[in-house]
């Protein structure tokens, strides 16, 4: 114990020895580190009777799960075998001064290029929960995706009954043609890319479709018995609702943080959320079976894959012939595409727990107030070029505020800590729209948006208050946003124009949901607040990989602090050029 305790202080891998040894007393405050080695490389795989060519992580898809206790260093060697530039993001890690690990290409790296390799390396700081992680440049992350899984500090239980076994089940999009040819071929027109041919269950589309019922995910579960399934949205354009059949599920967790229990037939899982739920199996043999199944919430005004995934929730017997295709099978029901009140109802069931074990530290001051619109807007065809945008030859965009978002060509937190900011960035990203209009009303009528890279500079540890309010420019849509390197408090939410002399006195500043993922609503505005006491370059955008090419996407700068531990560390010496 003596020694162990010394060498923690020197080396990590000594104290993942101490660990194994069983000194639990360190390990609680100490973690181990885990190593993976992710080879990206081409696999062919086939659903829907077509056979694809497409990028993974060691020839898996949907890719191998990383797994970790709550206060462990991971470290994984990202080495790129394909044709494509890539970069993986650890999405929901909090990246606690290890900003160059977060992932998003242009933003806090630049990518890794064919025959190169990343070291990510970070430690999973007070989170426990599921996440997950994917690809973060172009539209990669289609097949490039795979859960991560924190396990609370060894010794210590959930908040809630200790499951019998523990499931994920990740929610991809599938589409028969090739993904960066889709979405290559859309910025060059300006029109909408093509909308995916089915949606996937651990990779696995599901009875429903043509030609799939082999490629059919199956739970397999005992009677009587508690899971927990980690669900992980990983789709790229599509909110989904979740449900099982004649079976109600408790949700215990969102985003990697615990939430206030409660029951539910039906979950809302927008791209980049994720939701713990509880399942419980009945207390006897059903002699049933029971669809798993996953389909759109959709509110924006474009054409949309309404196709249905779903697996099968199957009861095992100790009879040796299992005959579940002479049982009855059933199917859950779950709301129309465009059900706003369930959303809504669903998102304001999520509280957190702010008990003494799992406080709610809600910033209670507020030094910086944003008031940010997103939506939908059209930009300028490039001479000599027809487009296909919404109306007469534009093309599609998205925004901030009505900034379009430019990626620039080498990244910002490079450009951030070497002070090489001129000609990358400016830091004049604005507080409130340029146009104060009717945002959820009749649109203005010019809706061009501006082109720009622009950021948000904050001062370490101040805390902000962020307003989002949807448009209905082209149409009003629900979107939803995620910040990188920080879980932030929702703290209200309404429909309509937001208004700044009503609306704070709604605001819930003692439980609301923390999370790193929120659904501006449809129509609506959404409130979240957080403190900025990560050094580094942070990128928020709607999770909607659509609108993020069209440009809805910004990143704030966190400067550092004065205090040693509140500052930046320089990059590692691997880190990709451009
Ligand atoms: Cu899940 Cu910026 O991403
Ligand atoms: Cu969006």
């Amino acid at each position: 114990m003596m020694v162990c305790l010394f060498v923690k202080r020197f080396i990590f891998v000594l104290a993942a020895f101490c660990w194994v040894s069983g000194d639990v007393a360190l390990a609680k405050h100490a973690g181990i580190t885990r190593h993976y080695k992710f080879d990206i490389k081409m696999q062919n795989v086939t659903r829907l009777c077509q056979t694809k060519s497409i990028v993974t992580v060691n020839g898996q898809f949907p890719g191998p799960r990383i797994i970790a206790r709550e206060g462990d260093r991971v470290v994984v060697k990202v080495v790129n075998h394909v044709k494509y530039n890539v970069t993986i993001h650890w999405h929901g890690v909090r990246q606690l001064r290890s900003g160059w690990a977060d992932g998003p290409a242009y933003i806090t790296q630049c990518p890794i290029q064919t025959g190169q390799s990343y070291v990510y390396n970070f430690t999973i700081t007070g989170q426990r929960g599921t996440l997950f992680w994917h690809a973060h440049i172009s539209w990669l992350r289609a097949t490039l995706y795979g859960p991560i899984v924190i396990l609370p500090k060894k010794g210590v239980a959930y908040p809630f009954p200790q499951p019998f076994k523990e499931v994920p089940i990740i929610f991809g999009e599938w589409w028969k043609a090739d993904t960066e040819k889709i979405i290559s071929q859309a910025s060059q027109t300006g029109g909408a890319p093509n909308i995916s041919d089915a949606f996937t269950i651990n990779g696995l589309p599901g009875p429903l479709y043509n030609c799939s019922a082999k490629d059919s995910f199956k739970l397999k579960v005992k009677a009587g018995k508690t899971y927990l399934l980690r669900l992980i949205n990983a789709a790229l354009n599509d909110e989904l609702f979740f449900s099982i059949a004649n079976h109600s599920l408790t949700v215990v967790e969102a985003d990697a943080v615990y939430v206030k229990p409660f029951k539910t037939n039906i979950v809302l899982i927008t791209p980049g959320q994720t939701t713990n739920v509880l399942l419980k199996t009945t207390k006897h043999h059903p002699n049933a079976t029971f669809l798993i199944s996953a389909r759109p919430y959709a509110t924006g005004p474009a054409p949309f894959d309404n196709s249905t995934t779903a697996g099968i929730l199957e009861y095992s017997t100790n009879k040796t012939i299992i005959t579940t295709k002479k049982l009855p099978l059933f199917t859950p029901i779950l709301p129309v595409f465009n059900d706003t009140s369930f959303a809504t109802n669903f998102t304001k069931k999520l509280k957190s727990l702010a008990n003494a074990n799992f406080p709610a530290n809600v910033p209670k001051k507020v030094d910086r107030r944003f008031f940010f619109t997103v939506g939908l807007g059209t930009s300028p065809c490039p001479q000599n070029q027809t487009c296909q945008g919404p109306t007469n030859n534009t093309k599609f965009a998205a925004s901030v505020n009505n900034i379009s978002f430019v990626q620039p060509s080498t990244a910002l937190l490079q450009a951030h800590f070497f002070k090489q900011s001129k000609g990358v960035y400016t830091t004049d990203f604005p507080a409130n729209p340029p146009v104060k209009f009717n945002y959820t009303g009749n649109p203005p009528s010019n809706i061009m948006v501006t082109s720009a890279t622009k950021v948000v500079q904050l001062s370490f540890n101040s805390s902000v208050e962020l307003v989002m309010q949807d448009t209905s420019i082209i149409g009003a849509e629900s979107h939803p946003l995620h910040l990188h390197g920080f879980n932030f408090f929702v703290v209200g939410q309404g429909f309509g124009n937001y208004d700044p002399n009503k609306d704070p006195a709604k605001f819930n500043l003692v439980d609301p949901a923390e999370r790193n993922t929120v659904g501006v609503p449809s129509g609506g505005w959404v409130a979240i607040r957080f403190l900025a006491d990560n050094p580094g370059v942070w990128f928020m955008h709607c999770h909607l990989e659509v609108h993020t090419s069209w440009g809805l996407k910004m990143a704030w700068i966190v400067m550092d602090g004065k205090g040693r531990k509140q500052k930046l560390p320089p990059p590692p010496a691997d880190l990709p050029k451009c």
